[in-house]
């Protein structure tokens, strides 16, 4: 399975913040935003993907993570001239993906929570159809939005409906089968002018190829659209990392323990970073302090 992290957009909710600096290399706490979706794709045992940015900022993302060695990975990048829908990505990653089947990530959407690389590997080891996540929220007018009966099927989608039919948003991380190239290319732009991931998912909806797996309450899904909740996001996983003692989502730290670097190339990383808490939690991880609290949490 092949992953995509779709880092593009204008970030124009989050100005003057984002007028040079492209919104999901923003720090969340401790670490650029971008480190949270691919430790998800990490998660689901991803080590190849695509990141898709805009001609100004696709430079930065190279800069920050490179061929992707330092994660064990192999990382490709991909421009997206125009903002004009997230079901784009896969016309744009239509080589990449190959005959593969794929994974893609929003560059803003944080996820926490126990038992989340369970559901990450039950999506990626599907062999047909595609999977989506809901998460409840207050706002649904902002979102996709999934409405679904007592036994989880899914009754309808709807990109940010004016009446919304359930609070259960569809976040930004989906799993699809190889067709989605080929669905994607067959795509119309919506009124807006973008061609809609919702869209897309509706093809898999009336194919009867669509699983929904609902996050529960212990689950926090994080949106980092504005000033607002950027900052909410900054300091959940600050409270979380201090409460649990540990940090979260940190890449060297997934790819070590999926055994795809070495200790040797993990402490190179952790030397990089020496004056910070980061590169201190590399060391740890290096020296095997946490990993008695790792395997508790599988
Ligand atoms: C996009 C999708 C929407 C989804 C959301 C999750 O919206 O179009 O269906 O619920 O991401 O973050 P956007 O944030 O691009 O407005």
């Amino acid at each position: 399975m092949k992953g995509i992290i779709l880092a593009g957009g204008a970030g124009t909710r989050l100005y003057p913040m984002t007028r040079s600096v492209s919104k999901q290399l923003l720090p969340v706490y401790d670490k650029p935003m971008i480190y949270y979706p691919l430790s998800t794709l990490m998660l689901a045992k991803i080590r190849e993907v695509l990141i898709i940015s805009t001609p100004e900022d696709i430079g930065k993302y190279e800069l920050l993570l490179g061929d992707g060695s330092a994660f064990g990975m192999e990382f490709s990048y991909c421009v997206q001239e125009r903002p004009d829908g997230l079901a784009k990505a896969f016309v744009l990653g239509a080589d990449f993906i190959g005959d593969d089947s794929v994974c893609l990530v929003l560059g803003d959407n944080i996820f926490y929570g126990s038992g989340f690389t369970a559901m990450l590997q039950r999506a990626a080891h599907k062999k047909r159809g595609a999977t989506i996540f809901g998460h409840y929220v207050n706002d649904p007018w902002r979102f996709g939005i999934a409405e679904f009966d007592s036994e989880g099927k899914i009754l309808s989608l709807e990109e940010k409906p004016q009446n919304p039919k359930s609070n259960y948003a569809v976040v930004g991380l989906y799993f699809y089968d190889n067709e989605v190239v080929n669905y994607a290319k067959e795509l119309k732009p919506s009124k807006r002018g973008e061609y809609e991931i919702t869209d897309l998912n509706r093809i898999y909806l009336e194919k009867g190829l669509l699983d929904l797996e609902v996050f529960g309450r212990g689950f926090a899904w994080l949106d980092t659209g504005t000033t607002e909740s950027l900052n909410a996001a900054g300091e959940f996983v600050k409270v979380i990392e201090k409460t649990i003692g540990i940090k979260i989502s940190v890449p060297e730290e997934i790819a070590y323990n999926n055994g795809w670097i070495s200790k040797e190339e993990l402490l190179k990383t952790a030397a990089l970073y020496d004056k910070t808490s980061y590169g201190d939690h590399l060391k740890r991880v290096a020296m095997g302090e946490y990993f008695s609290k790792i395997q508790e949490e599988r």
